[in-house]
């Protein structure tokens, strides 16, 4: 296959949700579908229920599992399929927002009762302000729950997407009878008492079947009709270039516990998404046609065994073909490095591949090379974008419990910071190091992998933080600016790359800091343009 056919072939993608809508159930029934699996249930959740330690602690130790599922991959219809893991606990909300720099699209799943919820508010949100195609999936339709029509409302309004359905549901909950496609014009119904079974699936070509009407009764038909009627008055027809580019947005309907729509959506999704997209470094537009490889890493996973300290650093390929053994460079360091093993992931495991080509994951085995973001090329000198730091939400002094361990605690600080576990500011003034967090479960989780991994303890103390903001670089002779610093000095700090930070302890004193010095130029994410 030339190098060309096995880009246009690949789709890579990951599944957006809250908690709970039903992205586990979906990612095993999309490889149910696929035949890479056998049997519900082989895919193991590896959500946080409770949001307790002990869980997340349980699945760190079942690590195997969460590596291997962190890409599933399979074969449909002469694609590839690349499905990225997203956490679903917010606690790990950056996980999630890293992946998404390393997805070509995404499918963002809502469950038919709750609607719109925060989490998914929070991601779409991200993948808007990167025009990343997305398809809905409005989940649990054997339930009862909101009006399709309402739903699509709230869709449109929460989320800000411009919505297309492209099937639609006949009934709901206990009158759930079936989905009408409006992508192929067909219907399927479920038959028999259980929805599980997908053989007792009955397929009509079109509405006007005789059979349709006498299996789903005239007034459940007449209220289809109306429905269809008034999707195709309400909503703008399906256009693949306006789905590509992020305008507009097809919504699927169905019940992934009991296997209904799923297929549909996944034969709409290997016509319609998108195959690898061109990517922008710092440098320039790097497209995945180009011959010379380059890729970033946007996920590093710890072993938690101390006898095997080895991470495995995730590498979405970009351009090019990405060879065992062959030395690429490591922009950040100026160093080539070679891989003897690079992994590929499939749906239950993972194994050693001699060729990858874009839109693949690479998994190489690092013993410390890696941070999130760096990249690797045959030369050029290329940084891609789209990797920022976000405000975290908790801050904590981290201090020293063991005076022996320090150097354990400084390596175990640094290591766990670079997988982008949480963000490490040092203050200006005294240098004393404070811990950010997205959700306050990851203060534990630093403790015990610090003390299981490095034999280092730790304490922490609270550092009342309101929103960490990062400072835009000025003309050193800027007078407003020196005062700033000199003012400010108390609340500064720098982050892991150096950059100066800004540590505002309300809401009110970022106000007053904006108005008195407005030349000084505060961003919310740690990538801006200057
Ligand atoms: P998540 O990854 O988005 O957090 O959700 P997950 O798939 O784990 O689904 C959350 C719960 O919703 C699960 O029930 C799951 O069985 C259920 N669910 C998923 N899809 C559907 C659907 O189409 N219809 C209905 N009725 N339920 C659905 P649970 O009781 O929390 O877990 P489990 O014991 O069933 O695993």
């Amino acid at each position: 296959m030339s190098f060309t056919q096995e880009i246009r072939q690949r789709r890579t993608f990951g599944i957006i949700s809250h908690p709970d809508a039903g992205k586990t159930t979906l990612t095993e029934k999309l490889l149910l579908f696929g035949g890479a699996i056998q049997e519900a249930g082989a895919v193991k959740s590896n959500k946080i229920k409770k949001g307790a330690t002990s869980d997340f602690m349980e699945i760190e130790r079942q690590r195997g599992i969460s590596v291997a599922t962190s890409v599933l991959a399979f074969r449909y219809k002469d694609r590839k399929i690349n499905i990225l893991d997203t956490p679903g606990h917010k606690d790990f909300a950056e996980d999630t927002f890293r992946t998404l720099t390393a997805v070509d699209s995404v499918i963002v799943v809502i469950d038919v009762a709750k609607g719109v919820e925060e989490q998914t508010e929070k991601l779409v949100s991200v993948c808007r302000m990167r025009n990343i195609p997305m398809i809905v999936f409005i989940n649990k339709l054997d339930r009862e729950g909101k009006d399709a029509f309402d739903l699509l409302d709230e869709v449109e309004q929460k989320l800000g997407l411009h919505v297309c359905p492209l099937s639609f549901p006949i009934g709901m909950g206990y009158d759930f009878q079936g989905i009408y496609n409006i992508y192929e014009g067909n219907v399927k119904l479920f038959s028999g008492g259980s929805k599980k079974k997908l053989e007792e699936t009955l397929e009509f070509e079109d509405l006007q079947d005789p059979e349709l009407e006498n299996r789903i009764g005239s007034p459940a038909l007449n209220s289809l009709k109306e429905n269809l009627e008034l999707v195709t008055g309400v909503y703008p027809q399906f256009s693949r270039e306006a789905y590509l580019s992020g305008e507009l947005q097809p919504v699927f309907f169905g019940s992934a516990l009991n296997n209904f729509g799923v297929q549909e959506l996944l034969d709409c999704f290997v016509q319609i998404a998108p195959d690898p997209r061109p990517k922008k470094a710092e440098e320039r537009l790097v497209k995945p046609e180009e011959e010379q490889m380059s890729g970033f890493v946007f996920k590093i996973h710890a072993n938690m065994d101390p006898k095997h300290r080895d991470r495995l650093a995730f590498v979405k390929i970009v351009s090019g073909t990405f060879e065992r053994n062959k030395p690429y460079l490591h922009v950040r360091l100026g160093k080539n490095l070679k891989f003897s093993s690079p992994n590929a992931f499939f749906a239950e495991k993972k194994e050693i591949v001699d060729r990858s080509y874009p839109g693949d994951i690479v998994g190489l085995h690092d013993t410390g090379h890696f941070k999130i973001g760096d990249t690797l090329t045959e030369g050029e000198e290329l940084h891609y974008k789209g990797i920022p730091s976000f405000s975290p939400e908790h801050f904590r002094y981290i201090n020293n419990a063991d005076p022996m361990k320090s150097k354990q605690l400084a390596k175990g600080i640094d290591q766990l910071m670079d997988e982008g576990v949480a963000q490490l500011f040092t203050l200006e003034l005294n240098g004393r190091k404070v811990i950010g967090t997205v959700g306050a479960l990851q203060y534990e989780v630093i403790q015990y992998r610090l003390e299981h991994e490095y034999g280092a303890k730790c304490t922490y103390e609270n550092f009342p933080v309101h929103k960490a903001c990062w400072v835009e670089p000025q003309d050193p002779n800027n007078e407003e600016y020196q005062e700033f610093l000199r003012v400010k000095q108390k609340f500064l700090a720098r982050d892991k790359r150096g950059q100066l930070v800004f540590l505002a302890d309300s809401a009110f004193s970022l106000q007053m800091t904006q108005d008195k010095y407005p030349s000084v130029k505060l961003h919310f994410t740690s990538e801006f343009d200057t």
